[in-house]
Protein backbone atom coordinates (compact mmCIF):
# COMPACT_ATOMS: atom_id res chain seq x y z
CA UNK A 1 0.00 0.00 0.00
CA UNK A 2 1.19 3.36 -0.82
CA UNK A 3 1.47 6.29 1.72
CA UNK A 4 -0.83 9.25 0.78
CA UNK A 5 0.76 11.81 -0.73
CA UNK A 6 0.78 14.64 2.32
CA UNK A 7 -1.85 17.65 1.66
CA UNK A 8 -0.50 21.04 0.40
CA UNK A 9 -2.16 24.13 -0.03
CA UNK A 10 -4.10 26.11 -3.15
CA UNK A 11 -4.03 29.80 -3.70
CA UNK A 12 -5.50 32.16 -6.30
CA UNK A 13 -2.92 32.34 -9.09
CA UNK A 14 -5.21 34.91 -11.35
CA UNK A 15 -8.18 36.79 -11.53
CA UNK A 16 -10.21 37.22 -14.40
CA UNK A 17 -14.06 39.07 -15.17
CA UNK A 18 -16.47 39.90 -18.24
CA UNK A 19 -19.47 41.92 -18.11
CA UNK A 20 -21.94 42.40 -20.67
CA UNK A 21 -21.66 45.94 -22.43
CA UNK A 22 -25.99 46.64 -22.30
CA UNK A 23 -26.68 48.68 -18.67
CA UNK A 24 -30.05 48.47 -18.13
CA UNK A 25 -30.60 51.94 -15.44
CA UNK A 26 -32.72 52.27 -12.93
CA UNK A 27 -34.77 54.80 -14.82
CA UNK A 28 -35.25 52.37 -17.34
CA UNK A 29 -36.69 50.11 -15.22
CA UNK A 30 -39.25 52.50 -13.83
CA UNK A 31 -40.41 52.54 -17.59
CA UNK A 32 -40.75 49.04 -17.48
CA UNK A 33 -42.89 48.34 -14.05
CA UNK A 34 -44.14 50.35 -11.58
CA UNK A 35 -40.89 51.33 -9.37
CA UNK A 36 -38.63 54.38 -9.08
CA UNK A 37 -34.63 54.90 -8.96
CA UNK A 38 -35.43 56.14 -5.00
CA UNK A 39 -37.03 53.00 -4.13
CA UNK A 40 -34.44 50.50 -6.06
CA UNK A 41 -31.43 52.37 -4.21
CA UNK A 42 -33.14 52.88 -0.78
CA UNK A 43 -34.15 48.90 -0.41
CA UNK A 44 -31.21 47.48 -2.17
CA UNK A 45 -28.57 50.32 -3.16
CA UNK A 46 -28.86 49.16 -6.91
CA UNK A 47 -28.47 51.54 -9.74
CA UNK A 48 -28.04 49.90 -12.80
CA UNK A 49 -26.92 46.13 -13.46
CA UNK A 50 -25.63 44.74 -17.10
CA UNK A 51 -27.57 42.36 -19.43
CA UNK A 52 -26.29 39.81 -22.10
CA UNK A 53 -27.12 40.19 -25.63
CA UNK A 54 -29.80 38.56 -26.88
CA UNK A 55 -26.82 36.06 -29.03
CA UNK A 56 -24.45 35.85 -24.97
CA UNK A 57 -25.17 32.58 -23.01
CA UNK A 58 -23.84 32.25 -19.68
CA UNK A 59 -20.36 30.13 -21.43
CA UNK A 60 -19.88 33.49 -23.16
CA UNK A 61 -19.84 35.42 -20.32
CA UNK A 62 -17.65 32.95 -18.96
CA UNK A 63 -15.11 32.06 -21.68
CA UNK A 64 -13.35 35.73 -21.14
CA UNK A 65 -13.29 35.64 -17.73
CA UNK A 66 -11.76 32.81 -17.41
CA UNK A 67 -8.86 33.50 -20.26
CA UNK A 68 -8.37 36.74 -18.48
CA UNK A 69 -7.46 34.60 -15.07
CA UNK A 70 -5.36 32.22 -16.93
CA UNK A 71 -3.38 35.29 -18.80
CA UNK A 72 -3.06 36.46 -14.96
CA UNK A 73 -1.97 33.21 -13.60
CA UNK A 74 0.56 32.64 -16.97
CA UNK A 75 -1.15 29.60 -17.54
CA UNK A 76 -2.38 28.26 -20.96
CA UNK A 77 -5.86 26.72 -21.34
CA UNK A 78 -4.24 23.20 -22.01
CA UNK A 79 -2.67 23.27 -18.89
CA UNK A 80 -5.72 23.27 -16.97
CA UNK A 81 -6.79 20.25 -15.01
CA UNK A 82 -10.75 20.98 -14.09
CA UNK A 83 -13.22 23.81 -14.98
CA UNK A 84 -16.03 24.36 -12.15
CA UNK A 85 -18.30 27.02 -13.56
CA UNK A 86 -20.66 27.96 -10.41
CA UNK A 87 -24.22 28.73 -12.24
CA UNK A 88 -27.80 28.02 -12.16
CA UNK A 89 -28.45 30.05 -15.29
CA UNK A 90 -26.41 27.63 -17.79
CA UNK A 91 -26.59 27.54 -21.56
CA UNK A 92 -29.27 24.83 -21.22
CA UNK A 93 -31.31 23.38 -18.38
CA UNK A 94 -28.72 21.07 -17.32
CA UNK A 95 -27.78 18.75 -20.54
CA UNK A 96 -24.98 19.54 -20.59
CA UNK A 97 -22.86 21.20 -18.24
CA UNK A 98 -22.02 24.85 -19.44
CA UNK A 99 -18.43 23.88 -18.05
CA UNK A 100 -18.19 21.71 -21.28
CA UNK A 101 -18.96 25.00 -23.39
CA UNK A 102 -16.72 26.98 -21.86
CA UNK A 103 -14.13 24.09 -22.05
CA UNK A 104 -14.45 24.03 -25.81
CA UNK A 105 -14.06 28.23 -25.96
CA UNK A 106 -11.14 28.64 -24.28
CA UNK A 107 -9.50 25.56 -25.79
CA UNK A 108 -9.05 23.76 -22.26
CA UNK A 109 -8.37 20.08 -24.25
CA UNK A 110 -7.04 18.37 -21.33
CA UNK A 111 -9.50 19.26 -18.54
CA UNK A 112 -12.77 17.51 -16.66
CA UNK A 113 -15.61 20.11 -17.12
CA UNK A 114 -18.21 20.36 -14.42
CA UNK A 115 -20.61 22.61 -13.03
CA UNK A 116 -21.49 23.46 -9.19
CA UNK A 117 -25.28 24.31 -8.90
CA UNK A 118 -26.05 26.11 -5.41
CA UNK A 119 -27.00 29.38 -6.95
CA UNK A 120 -25.59 32.37 -4.87
CA UNK A 121 -23.45 30.32 -3.06
CA UNK A 122 -22.31 28.47 -5.76
CA UNK A 123 -18.90 30.48 -6.26
CA UNK A 124 -17.73 29.56 -2.32
CA UNK A 125 -18.75 26.04 -3.33
CA UNK A 126 -16.65 25.40 -6.01
CA UNK A 127 -13.99 27.26 -4.55
CA UNK A 128 -14.03 24.59 -1.89
CA UNK A 129 -14.48 21.86 -4.22
CA UNK A 130 -10.94 23.06 -6.00
CA UNK A 131 -9.10 23.50 -2.80
CA UNK A 132 -9.70 19.57 -1.83
CA UNK A 133 -8.71 18.70 -5.30
CA UNK A 134 -5.29 20.91 -5.80
CA UNK A 135 -4.73 20.12 -1.89
CA UNK A 136 -4.97 16.17 -2.34
CA UNK A 137 -2.56 16.58 -4.79
CA UNK A 138 -5.27 15.08 -7.64
CA UNK A 139 -5.12 18.47 -10.06
CA UNK A 140 -3.15 21.33 -10.25
CA UNK A 141 -4.74 23.90 -12.22
CA UNK A 142 -8.13 24.29 -11.56
CA UNK A 143 -10.35 27.03 -13.00
CA UNK A 144 -13.21 28.45 -11.04
CA UNK A 145 -15.70 30.42 -12.95
CA UNK A 146 -19.07 31.99 -11.21
CA UNK A 147 -21.36 33.10 -14.60
CA UNK A 148 -25.06 33.75 -15.05
CA UNK A 149 -27.40 35.10 -17.48
CA UNK A 150 -29.72 35.95 -14.66
CA UNK A 151 -31.94 38.34 -17.33
CA UNK A 152 -32.91 35.46 -18.96
CA UNK A 153 -34.91 34.03 -15.88
CA UNK A 154 -36.42 37.25 -14.81
CA UNK A 155 -40.09 37.92 -14.51
CA UNK A 156 -39.76 41.68 -16.19
CA UNK A 157 -42.95 41.74 -15.19
CA UNK A 158 -42.58 41.86 -11.67
CA UNK A 159 -41.47 44.72 -10.16
CA UNK A 160 -40.63 42.84 -6.40
CA UNK A 161 -38.11 40.57 -8.38
CA UNK A 162 -36.81 42.04 -11.87
CA UNK A 163 -35.02 45.18 -9.97
CA UNK A 164 -32.35 42.90 -8.17
CA UNK A 165 -30.87 40.70 -10.86
CA UNK A 166 -27.53 41.29 -13.44
CA UNK A 167 -25.25 39.09 -15.84
CA UNK A 168 -21.74 38.48 -15.81
CA UNK A 169 -18.84 36.26 -14.69
CA UNK A 170 -16.04 36.13 -12.94
CA UNK A 171 -13.39 34.10 -12.38
CA UNK A 172 -10.20 32.32 -10.74
CA UNK A 173 -7.44 30.26 -11.19
CA UNK A 174 -6.59 27.79 -8.17
CA UNK A 175 -3.08 26.38 -8.25
CA UNK A 176 -0.64 25.02 -5.80
CA UNK A 177 0.99 26.62 -2.67
CA UNK A 178 2.84 25.96 0.70
CA UNK A 179 0.48 24.40 3.24
CA UNK A 180 -0.80 27.19 5.18
CA UNK A 181 -0.85 29.91 2.29
CA UNK A 182 -3.81 30.41 -0.22
CA UNK A 183 -6.90 29.49 0.40
CA UNK A 184 -6.77 28.73 4.42
CA UNK A 185 -10.26 26.72 4.12
CA UNK A 186 -14.02 27.23 3.92
CA UNK A 187 -17.32 26.47 5.43
CA UNK A 188 -20.49 25.13 3.47
CA UNK A 189 -24.39 24.80 4.43
CA UNK A 190 -27.78 24.28 3.58
CA UNK A 191 -30.86 23.64 5.05
CA UNK A 192 -33.45 21.89 2.45
CA UNK A 193 -36.84 23.58 4.48
CA UNK A 194 -36.16 26.84 2.00
CA UNK A 195 -36.45 25.41 -1.00
CA UNK A 196 -39.59 27.15 -2.06
CA UNK A 197 -38.30 30.07 -0.44
CA UNK A 198 -36.64 31.48 -3.88
CA UNK A 199 -37.03 29.42 -6.37
CA UNK A 200 -37.60 28.97 -10.71
CA UNK A 201 -40.72 27.01 -10.15
CA UNK A 202 -41.25 25.16 -13.59
CA UNK A 203 -38.85 23.36 -16.00
CA UNK A 204 -37.40 20.65 -14.30
CA UNK A 205 -38.00 17.16 -13.27
CA UNK A 206 -40.84 18.53 -10.86
CA UNK A 207 -42.87 20.77 -13.23
CA UNK A 208 -41.86 20.12 -16.99
CA UNK A 209 -42.93 23.25 -18.92
CA UNK A 210 -45.99 23.36 -20.81
CA UNK A 211 -47.37 26.48 -22.66
CA UNK A 212 -50.06 27.42 -19.23
CA UNK A 213 -46.95 27.23 -16.54
CA UNK A 214 -45.22 29.40 -18.95
CA UNK A 215 -48.12 31.50 -19.27
CA UNK A 216 -48.05 31.71 -15.55
CA UNK A 217 -44.70 32.80 -15.57
CA UNK A 218 -44.02 30.00 -13.89
CA UNK A 219 -40.47 29.38 -16.06
CA UNK A 220 -39.11 32.47 -14.20
CA UNK A 221 -37.21 33.23 -10.33
CA UNK A 222 -40.09 33.63 -7.86
CA UNK A 223 -38.74 35.20 -4.09
CA UNK A 224 -39.88 35.27 -1.00
CA UNK A 225 -37.99 38.44 -0.44
CA UNK A 226 -38.86 39.24 2.60
CA UNK A 227 -37.91 35.44 4.34
CA UNK A 228 -34.72 35.40 2.21
CA UNK A 229 -34.07 38.95 3.69
CA UNK A 230 -34.43 37.48 6.76
CA UNK A 231 -32.38 34.44 6.10
CA UNK A 232 -29.31 36.82 4.89
CA UNK A 233 -29.37 38.80 7.89
CA UNK A 234 -29.12 36.25 10.20
CA UNK A 235 -26.73 33.80 8.38
CA UNK A 236 -23.84 35.51 6.55
CA UNK A 237 -22.51 37.50 9.58
CA UNK A 238 -22.75 33.96 11.50
CA UNK A 239 -21.13 32.37 8.51
CA UNK A 240 -18.47 34.12 7.69
CA UNK A 241 -17.33 33.82 11.35
CA UNK A 242 -17.60 30.26 11.47
CA UNK A 243 -15.00 30.40 8.52
CA UNK A 244 -12.95 32.46 10.40
CA UNK A 245 -12.96 30.43 13.19
CA UNK A 246 -12.66 27.24 11.70
CA UNK A 247 -9.30 28.06 10.35
CA UNK A 248 -8.19 29.48 13.62
CA UNK A 249 -8.26 33.12 13.24
CA UNK A 250 -10.40 36.03 14.60
CA UNK A 251 -12.11 39.10 13.11
CA UNK A 252 -9.67 41.22 13.98
CA UNK A 253 -7.48 38.85 11.44
CA UNK A 254 -9.85 39.37 8.46
CA UNK A 255 -8.44 42.28 5.93
CA UNK A 256 -10.89 42.51 3.51
CA UNK A 257 -15.08 41.25 3.61
CA UNK A 258 -16.07 40.16 0.11
CA UNK A 259 -19.88 38.94 0.64
CA UNK A 260 -22.55 38.15 -2.20
CA UNK A 261 -23.48 41.34 -3.91
CA UNK A 262 -27.68 41.13 -2.91
CA UNK A 263 -28.52 44.28 -1.12
CA UNK A 264 -26.08 46.75 0.57
CA UNK A 265 -28.55 46.57 3.76
CA UNK A 266 -27.63 42.88 3.52
CA UNK A 267 -24.06 43.18 3.63
CA UNK A 268 -24.02 46.01 6.43
CA UNK A 269 -25.70 43.77 8.78
CA UNK A 270 -22.92 41.06 8.26
CA UNK A 271 -20.20 43.71 8.54
CA UNK A 272 -21.82 45.23 11.98
CA UNK A 273 -21.94 41.28 13.35
CA UNK A 274 -18.75 40.77 12.48
CA UNK A 275 -17.57 44.28 14.15
CA UNK A 276 -16.03 44.91 10.73
CA UNK A 277 -15.62 48.71 9.83
CA UNK A 278 -17.21 49.18 5.46
CA UNK A 279 -13.74 50.49 4.51
CA UNK A 280 -13.32 46.59 4.63
CA UNK A 281 -15.80 45.57 3.02
CA UNK A 282 -15.97 45.61 -0.79
CA UNK A 283 -19.56 46.18 -2.73
CA UNK A 284 -20.22 46.92 -6.21
CA UNK A 285 -23.94 46.11 -6.32
CA UNK A 286 -24.45 49.48 -7.33
CA UNK A 287 -22.90 49.21 -10.59
CA UNK A 288 -23.56 45.07 -11.32
CA UNK A 289 -26.87 44.56 -9.17
CA UNK A 290 -26.90 40.56 -7.94
CA UNK A 291 -25.26 38.34 -10.44
CA UNK A 292 -26.01 35.15 -8.31
CA UNK A 293 -22.84 32.92 -8.03
CA UNK A 294 -20.34 35.87 -10.39
CA UNK A 295 -20.96 38.41 -7.43
CA UNK A 296 -17.63 37.21 -5.29
CA UNK A 297 -15.65 36.56 -8.08
CA UNK A 298 -16.33 40.07 -9.79
CA UNK A 299 -16.13 41.46 -6.73
CA UNK A 300 -12.78 39.73 -5.61
CA UNK A 301 -11.35 40.87 -9.08
CA UNK A 302 -12.64 44.63 -8.63
CA UNK A 303 -10.62 44.57 -5.22
CA UNK A 304 -7.52 42.98 -6.89
CA UNK A 305 -7.47 45.57 -9.85
CA UNK A 306 -7.70 48.34 -7.57
CA UNK A 307 -4.91 47.28 -5.40
CA UNK A 308 -7.40 47.37 -2.43
CA UNK A 309 -5.92 43.12 -1.91
CA UNK A 310 -2.12 43.37 -0.87
CA UNK A 311 0.16 40.27 -0.45
CA UNK A 312 -0.81 38.45 2.77
CA UNK A 313 -4.13 40.14 3.27
CA UNK A 314 -6.45 37.54 4.76
CA UNK A 315 -9.77 37.84 3.03
CA UNK A 316 -13.36 36.28 3.62
CA UNK A 317 -15.73 35.54 0.71
CA UNK A 318 -19.71 34.77 1.95
CA UNK A 319 -22.36 33.96 0.13
CA UNK A 320 -25.95 32.62 0.68
CA UNK A 321 -28.92 32.01 -1.62
CA UNK A 322 -31.88 29.49 -3.08
CA UNK A 323 -31.53 26.22 -1.34
CA UNK A 324 -31.16 27.78 1.10
CA UNK A 325 -27.78 27.72 1.01
CA UNK A 326 -24.56 29.74 2.32
CA UNK A 327 -20.95 28.93 2.26
CA UNK A 328 -17.71 31.31 3.43
CA UNK A 329 -14.08 30.72 2.45
CA UNK A 330 -10.79 32.36 3.97
CA UNK A 331 -7.86 33.28 2.03
CA UNK A 332 -4.55 34.78 2.42
CA UNK A 333 -4.07 36.41 -0.69
CA UNK A 334 -0.45 35.81 -2.11
CA UNK A 335 1.71 37.57 -4.44
CA UNK A 336 -0.51 38.36 -7.77
CA UNK A 337 1.16 41.41 -9.59
CA UNK A 338 -2.12 43.77 -10.80
O1 LIG B 1 -29.14 36.32 -3.99
C1 LIG B 1 -30.51 36.15 -3.85
C2 LIG B 1 -30.91 36.46 -2.50
N1 LIG B 1 -32.01 37.37 -2.46
C3 LIG B 1 -31.97 38.45 -1.68
O2 LIG B 1 -30.99 38.73 -1.07
C4 LIG B 1 -33.21 39.28 -1.58
C5 LIG B 1 -33.52 39.53 -0.12
N2 LIG B 1 -34.62 40.45 0.01
C6 LIG B 1 -34.48 41.78 -0.25
O3 LIG B 1 -33.41 42.24 -0.61
C7 LIG B 1 -35.66 42.68 -0.01
O4 LIG B 1 -36.66 41.94 0.65
C8 LIG B 1 -36.25 43.29 -1.30
C9 LIG B 1 -35.26 44.29 -1.87
C10 LIG B 1 -36.54 42.20 -2.32
C11 LIG B 1 -37.51 44.04 -0.96
O5 LIG B 1 -37.28 45.04 0.02
P1 LIG B 1 -38.21 45.16 1.30
O6 LIG B 1 -37.70 46.29 2.08
O7 LIG B 1 -38.24 43.81 1.98
O8 LIG B 1 -39.59 45.53 0.66
P2 LIG B 1 -40.98 44.75 0.81
O9 LIG B 1 -40.95 43.46 0.07
O10 LIG B 1 -41.37 44.73 2.25
O11 LIG B 1 -41.95 45.73 0.09
C12 LIG B 1 -42.29 47.01 0.62
C13 LIG B 1 -43.26 47.69 -0.33
C14 LIG B 1 -44.42 46.80 -0.74
O12 LIG B 1 -45.55 47.62 -0.86
P3 LIG B 1 -46.65 47.65 0.30
O13 LIG B 1 -47.15 46.26 0.41
O14 LIG B 1 -45.93 48.15 1.50
O15 LIG B 1 -47.66 48.63 -0.25
C15 LIG B 1 -44.01 46.29 -2.10
O16 LIG B 1 -45.12 46.00 -2.91
O17 LIG B 1 -42.56 48.01 -1.52
C16 LIG B 1 -43.28 47.49 -2.64
N3 LIG B 1 -42.31 47.15 -3.67
C17 LIG B 1 -41.85 48.04 -4.56
N4 LIG B 1 -42.10 49.35 -4.74
C18 LIG B 1 -41.43 49.98 -5.72
C19 LIG B 1 -41.73 45.95 -3.91
N5 LIG B 1 -40.89 46.05 -4.94
C20 LIG B 1 -40.95 47.34 -5.37
C21 LIG B 1 -40.29 48.05 -6.39
N6 LIG B 1 -40.57 49.37 -6.52
N7 LIG B 1 -39.40 47.47 -7.22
Amino acid sequence: MSIPPALRGATIAGVGMYVPERILTNAELARMVDTSDEWIVERTGIHERHIAAPEQATSDLAAPAALEALKVAGQSPESVDLIIVATSTGDTNGYPATAAYVQEKIGAKNAAAFDVSAVCSGFTYALDVALQYVASRRYDTVLVIGAETNSRFVDWTDRTTCILFGDGAGAVVVRPTEYGEGILGSILGADGSGTDLLKVPAGGSRLPLTAELIAAHQNTIYQNGKAVYRFAVDKMGVAAMEAVEFVGLTAEDVDLLIPHQANIRIIQSAAKHMGMPMEKVVSNLDRYGNTSGATIPIALYEAWKSGRVKPGNIIVTVGFGAGLSWGANVIKWGTLPV
